[in-house]
């Protein structure tokens, strides 16, 4: 296994650290193609990456991690419900003069957004975050190491963790329940795999993801990237 981890001090910390090894990418590869998360766990990443001046993103490809469905016969998301795109660009893609890849715009055709997401040998850093069930973008329990990118059902925990339990029981009928979501198969093609936990909450799941005693399984999808010849997990804990 050749997982690199990091601990730092906090959150923000973190935060700092993933952005400085996004701006190393784009000044060594200004051409990189670079996949990123949502979440909370990298919204200090994304502040961190706003106060960097004079960083190129202007031949760099960004791509999205993953994309929330509408639920059948809506044609926008309730109030308060952001989908990953809007995310992206309110936190960092608004903002920079990268060719931008939106998910969003292909969610009928995952595997022609995979296709554009492997174009010139795969991407060169996807960012990951992990859910609590072990999730990495939304492959959820069950993903096997070569799945596709894909169309696929949220899990319960991953609903009530998204959208809390008191909205996800008021407006069940109306919330995202299903995704798309980058596939293993293309995670594990990224030629860098930088992974972001904070909070010791997340310290359990990292030490079943990433134990040394434990093969990979579908039973917890992070474990796959114990495969991986390049996996940074940077954490504000001990693991
Ligand atoms: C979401 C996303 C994942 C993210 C995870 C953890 O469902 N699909 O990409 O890593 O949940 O989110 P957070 O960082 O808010 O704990």
């Amino acid at each position: 296994m050749s997982v690199q981890f990091i601990n730092t001090i906090d959150r923000n910390a973190v935060g700092l650290r993933a952005a400085w090894m996004v701006q190393a990418q784009l000044n060594s590869k200004p051409d990189s193609s670079i996949v990123f998360p949502t979440g909370n766990t990298p919204l200090p990443m994304y502040e961190a990456l706003g106060r960097i001046r004079n960083l190129d993103w202007s031949r760099s490809r960004l791509f999205q991690l993953d994309e929330y469905c509408q639920p059948e016969g809506m044609d926008a998301f309730p109030p308060g419900v952001e989908t990953f795109a809007g995310f992206l660009d309110r936190v960092l893609w608004s903002r920079v003069d990268a060719q931008k890849f939106y998910l969003k715009d292909m969610l009928d055709d995952p595997m022609q957004y995979e296709g554009l997401v492997r174009a010139n040998r795969g991407p060169d850093l996807t960012i990951l975050g992990i859910g609590m069930n072990g999730h990495i973008a939304f492959n959820e329990p069950g993903s096997p190491s070569d799945s596709p990118t894909r169309r696929v059902d949220l899990a319960e925990e991953t609903l009530v963790h998204n959208f809390g339990e008191e909205r996800l029981n008021r407006d069940r009928a109306v919330l995202p329940r299903q995704a798309v979501t980058l596939g293993l198969s293309a995670i594990l093609a990224s030629r860098r795999i930088l992974l972001l936990a904070t909070g010791s909450r997340k310290r359990g799941i990292i030490r079943k993801a990433f134990g040394q005693h434990i093969a990979p399984s579908v039973a917890c999808p992070a474990s796959w990237l114990k495969m991986h010849p390049y996996v940074t997990v940077l954490t504000d804990f001990s693991v």
